[in-house]
């Protein structure tokens, strides 16, 4: 194929273009202006002192993009994912100017109550030990923003892009083809992020040498509901041996239910009154009295997996979301960390773009990689704590019992949850 540049370049702010893994698509990031960029202090974050890294920091807006997404756009804002923001990822929407409906329409929350059956319910007070807040706050919402961002920066997307691959990642100058309406495009470039999902070409295009990949199934999926009736007023975690089950929210009119269900589960089964029904089998009493029914405007079953893969750059291909990592949605850790992936990632380019260094980039995979694992861990770890396993001991009801207590008792115990949960910082 002969290699040749096409498509019109595009100037965005490099923020949006970078939390592009949010759309399922992927950005391909080229140079528009060789890094003459202005010393500007708030983004000299090296300058910073401590580990922990502010967002607030203004990165470059003289990086293009183009984002390809194989979907159209109708189909990416109808899909429901989960919602739940870290602070971190709170704080770097507000700094990248995202956060205006955010904080006129999400739920801001302070900590999850843990209800286990037939012992007292409890509150992780996130707030109380990190001194942070998080937020409820739907995917399909952010999406909608950063389609509405992208518009009014006159940035690409190329909808409907089919057969994607991707060349020469190893050289300086890698280039991505695609198809569309019969007709075959290229697109050359300085980078590759590969924000395209778990099924993605993204991390395909990394040689099976050179990747290494970690996987653990569960032997159930999460059945879940949106009803657009008032929320419990806790985001609640509810362990019971019928199975675990979470209420959950959106905004002040919309909630979101889950529960436990088997993996051979047909949504058919589940018309909205069984699923009621089984929700509250599953919940304190007093939990199910206060929970406001209604009919669901939307039922999906999903499955848990948790998987990394390492290491997230390739040559010029950075991969960044679930192209990288998936997680259980236990702990709600995977839409913030593609929004961590795409903190570290703008940082790096824009390092590179404006000084011509390459530290970040050079560290981005094994950054990012520390972030993916402290969220899987803990997602793990929480899903196992909350749900029944088909081939569980008697031993391992017992441990996980007192696992329970542990936590309901112990201060540090929660303090460490609590920390999980409302996110790492991002490493300076
Ligand atoms: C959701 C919320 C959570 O706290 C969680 O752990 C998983 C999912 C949600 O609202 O979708």
């Amino acid at each position: 194929m002969r290699r040749r540049g096409c498509g019109s370049k595009i100037g965005i702010r490099l923020p949006t273009a970078a939390i592009g893994p949010c759309l399922g698509g992927g950005a391909l990031l080229r140079r528009s202006d060789s890094g003459n960029g202005d010393a500007n202090p708030s983004s000299d974050y090296r300058r910073r002192p401590g580990r922990a890294a502010s967002v607030a920091y203004a990165p470059s807006q003289r990086i293009d993009s183009i984002v390809l997404e194989r979907q159209n756009r109708a189909h990416v804002l109808q899909r429901i994912r989960a919602g739940v923001l870290e602070a971190g990822t709170v704080d770097l929407l507000r700094v990248v100017g995202l956060g205006e409906r955010m904080d006129r329409e999400g739920h801001p929350h302070n900590g999850s109550a843990i209800a286990w059956e037939g012992r007292p319910r409890f509150f992780i007070d996130t707030k109380k030990f990190t001194g942070k807040s998080m937020m409820a706050y739907g995917q399909t919402a952010i999406t909608e923003d950063l389609y509405a961002a992208r518009d009014a920066a006159g940035g690409e997307i190329i909808d409907e892009a089919r057969n994607v691959a991707l060349h020469d990642l190893t050289s300086t100058r890698p280039y991505v083809t695609y198809e569309k309406k019969g007709q075959t495009h290229c697109v050359d470039c300085d980078y590759v992020a590969g924000c395209d999902g778990f099924h993605g070409v993204s991390r395909q295009s990394i040689p099976a040498s050179v990747l290494r990949t970690y996987e653990k199934g569960y032997p159930f999926g999460w059945l879940g509901i949106m009803s657009e009736t008032p929320p419990f007023p806790d985001l609640c975690y509810c362990y019971h041996s019928r199975g675990f089950a979470l209420a959950s929210m959106r905004s002040p009119m919309l909630s979101r239910y889950y529960i436990q269900c088997d993996l051979d589960t047909r949504l058919e089964d589940w018309p909205d009154e069984r699923f009621w029904q089984e929700f509250k089998a599953r919940c304190p009493k007093d939990m199910a009295d206060k929970v406001v029914t209604g009919p669901s405007i939307e039922k999906s079953i999903a499955p848990l997996r948790s998987f990394v893969a390492e290491p997230m750059r390739y040559g010029r291909l950075l991969l960044a979301g679930d192209a990288a990592h998936i997680v259980p949605p236990t702990g709600a850790k995977g839409l913030n960390l593609a929004v961590s992936d795409v903190f570290y990632l703008s940082r790096a380019l824009d390092e590179t773009y404006k000084t011509g260094k390459t530290h970040y980039l050079d560290c981005y995979s094994d950054m990012a990689l520390r972030r993916v694992w402290g969220a899987a861990r803990m997602s793990w770890w929480l899903t196992m704590l909350l749900h029944r396993f088909p081939d569980e001991t008697p031993f391992d009801q017992r441990a996980r019992e007192n696992q329970f207590d542990y936590l309901h008792a112990s201060e540090h115990a929660q303090a460490s949850l609590a920390e999980q949960y409302v996110g790492v910082p991002f490493e300076a």
